[in-house]
């Protein structure tokens, strides 16, 4: 089934369960596994939002101006982060629902993006099933034991979503702190996720991925299938509780070759998008160094595409063809440099967009630690100016 953004406004179905209270019972909480939502019902968070810059963008319609969010705008680059974040490990912090509303409400509130990003981090499903993993600061996501066999498959059973209640109780908090600020929901897409689980931690070259890819075509097929499973009832979870649009990080997809991605990953990511399509959420793909991979990474069924710096986003949408929203994409680099490059270089991205049918603007890929906060506001700000109609 390929779901539609857009036409006309769906019905908000009242008496949904996240939205009866701020704090749904966990008893009460759908079965993910069941997407019993018939296509274009919305809960009330996600009709309180509708009318938003963001999601008129990732719709493709008119907009009062261009809507910014960045990509790990929730985090480090943050003092307010890192003084809620003190003394509490990374993982640790996204299963407490106070702590995650403050931190996704933090860049809303100091840089006016128009759209939020719930605080989590795309191995969060994975430790929920059991896993024993961790972010290492610095380092990132360490798995303690690899999957590499087909034995060890047995250890990715299914997300349910008690595993993740903490999930829709912070959502439950975030969406009547929102008001009509929409929420993006995310997940890691299964290429993604199994490169962390195969090598046990981050890789450059991604070469047991790559083994297992070319040496066993089955059992990873069977790992993208598993993974594919469970980043799809994560997404539902979200959606369930008010996310308003949601986005598949494939970051390290950009290492395959357009042919090795259309027989090995694609059919895995189809499915997650495949999922989710009914519920009538924007569905964003977003992959770094996926110049080559654009077109296959829409054809997958994202309805926005989230395009690196590498390629200008004129050239994007030559790419990934009509019917599809752009997101991105300033180099983040540029953030360092003077504002007025940084403004000169923003030009360059709103120009290259001038004739796209829909445009998100983001950084090329995620905020970094030691950028300057004040920068990112002052970012938001012009991006709004140049482009209110
Ligand atoms: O965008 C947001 O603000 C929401 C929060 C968010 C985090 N991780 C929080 C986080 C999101 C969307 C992610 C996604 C994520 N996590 C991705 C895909 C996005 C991308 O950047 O391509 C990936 C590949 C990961 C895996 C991961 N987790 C990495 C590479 C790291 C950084 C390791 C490091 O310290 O350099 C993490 C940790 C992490 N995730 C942090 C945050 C705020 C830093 C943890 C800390 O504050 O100590």
């Amino acid at each position: 089934m390929r779901g539609r953004v857009g036409g006309t406004r769906p019905p908000c179905r009242e008496g949904h369960p996240a939205r009866t209270s701020g704090f749904p019972p966990h008893a009460k909480i759908l079965d993910v596994s069941a997407n019993d939502r018939p296509t274009g019902q919305q809960t009330k968070q996600q009709s309180r939002t509708y009318d938003s810059a963001f999601l008129k963008a990732c719709r493709r319609e008119p907009v009062p101006h261009t809507p910014v969010w960045f990509m790990r705008q929730a985090g480090r680059s943050l003092p307010e982060y890192l003084k809620v974040r003190e003394g509490i490990p990374m993982l640790e912090s996204c299963m407490r629902p106070e702590l995650v509303t403050e931190i996704t409400l933090q860049p809303v509130r100091r840089h006016k993006v128009d759209a939020a990003i719930y605080f989590s981090d795309i191995v969060v499903p994975l430790k929920a099933i059991g896993l024993d993993l961790d972010i290492k600061p610095g380092v990132g996501p360490v798995v303690a034991d690899p999957i590499r066999t087909r034995a060890d498959l047995a250890r990715l059973r299914d997300l349910t979503p008690e595993d993740v209640h903490y999930v829709t109780e912070a959502i439950g908090m975030l969406t009547g702190e929102l008001g009509d600020t929409p929420l993006i929901g995310f997940a890691g897409a299964p290429f993604t996720l199994a490169s962390y689980l195969v090598e046990g931690g981050p890789s450059r070259s991604h070469e047991r991925t790559k083994a297992m890819m070319y040496g066993d075509p089955q059992l990873w097929a069977d790992l993208l299938d598993r993974l594919a499973e469970i980043t799809s009832a994560f997404l539902k979870v979200q959606i369930e509780a008010g996310a308003s649009a949601v986005q598949l990080f494939d970051s390290w997809v950009g290492a395959l070759a357009p042919a090795d991605y259309r027989r090995s990953v694609m059919p895995a990511s189809v499915k997650v998008f495949d999922a989710v399509a009914g519920y009538g959420v924007p569905r964003i793909h977003f992959g770094v160094g996926t110049g080559e991979l654009l077109g296959l990474m829409g054809e997958a069924g994202a309805d926005v595409v989230g395009v690196d710096w590498r390629v200008p986003l004129d050239e994007a949408a030559r790419r990934v063809g009509p019917g599809k929203a752009l997101q991105g994409n300033l180099d983040p680099a540029v953030l360092f440099a003077p504002t007025e490059v940084v403004e000169a270089k923003t030009d360059e991205v709103l120009a290259a967009a001038k004739g796209l049918e829909g445009h998100v603007f983001n950084l090329g890929h995620g905020v970094m630690p030691s950028m300057d906060p004040d920068a990112l506001t002052r970012l938001v700000e012009y991006v709004h100016t140049r482009t209110t109609v």
